[in-house]
């Protein structure tokens, strides 16, 4: 077989791991942001929303190109079944198997979340914690894998990534709003609880009838 590898491959792979990683971490904070309802007089919720719809996109792209040239490099014994089943990388078995699952939670949320209108609103928020643990995953493959998450900047940038996303779930946990009854994750309006009159058709009422002459 011919083998297939070049230090650019372990180049991108190194360089696409920290942007997915910064970029994931910019996806957790736009998330929490929007979940405790900040926005509204610099930016509006809505734009706070669709920002953090966008970055995760790029984030996944950056991903699938940080496992794309794990895969493809045969310098690593790392094969495609490795990046979604734990335990079966002959390369750095567990620090892979804790990126495979935390692979597997983020390809989830992602999924649930392409599919949110067909599916239950309970279901979809779920599924959207896992986001958390996925995160979580992602900060400690990080550093156990790594060949620059080690040295001083490397390390800065996951330790300050993992610090980061701390205070920003403390921030959730503890001042997350009351949710309003009937709030959906679909529509931030609340669901009306009547339905409203017609107003372009008077009420029927009962036809006057006049009392005939003799
Ligand atoms: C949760 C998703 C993941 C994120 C956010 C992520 C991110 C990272 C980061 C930041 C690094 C450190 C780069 C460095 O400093 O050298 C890294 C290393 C690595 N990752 Fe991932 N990763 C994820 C999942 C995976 C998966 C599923 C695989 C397996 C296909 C994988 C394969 C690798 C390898 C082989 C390294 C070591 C690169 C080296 O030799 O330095 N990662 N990852």
């Amino acid at each position: 077989m011919i083998a297939f590898t070049n230090t650019y491959l372990w180049y991108t792979t190194r360089a696409t791991g920290i942007v997915a990683l910064l970029l994931l971490t910019l996806v957790v904070v736009l998330g929490a942001l929007v979940s405790n309802r900040i926005g509204g007089t610099f930016v509006g919720r809505f734009e706070l929303n669709e920002l953090h719809r966008s970055v995760s996109m790029v984030a996944m792209l950056f991903l699938f190109m940080h496992i794309l040239t794990t895969v493809v490099d045969s310098y690593v014994s790392t094969g495609i079944i490795s990046a979604f089943v734990p335990m079966t990388s002959a390369y750095k078995t567990i620090p892979i198997a804790i990126g495979a699952v935390g692979f597997d939670l983020l390809l989830s949320v992602w999924i649930s979340s392409l599919l949110k209108v067909r599916i239950k609103n309970e279901s979809w928020r779920f599924i959207h914690w896992f986001s958390w643990l996925a995160y979580t995953s992602a900060i400690v493959h990080a550093y156990m894998a790594g060949t620059d998450t080690h040295d001083e900047a490397g390390l800065l940038v996951v330790a300050g990534c993992a610090g980061l996303v701390l205070i920003v779930a403390l921030w959730r946990y503890f001042a997350r709003p009351e949710r309003a009854a009937g709030r959906t994750a679909l529509s931030p309006l609340p669901r009306a609880k009547t339905i409203p009159q017609r107003i372009d058709s008077p009420p029927r009422s009962a036809p006057t009838v006049k009392p005939r002459r003799r």
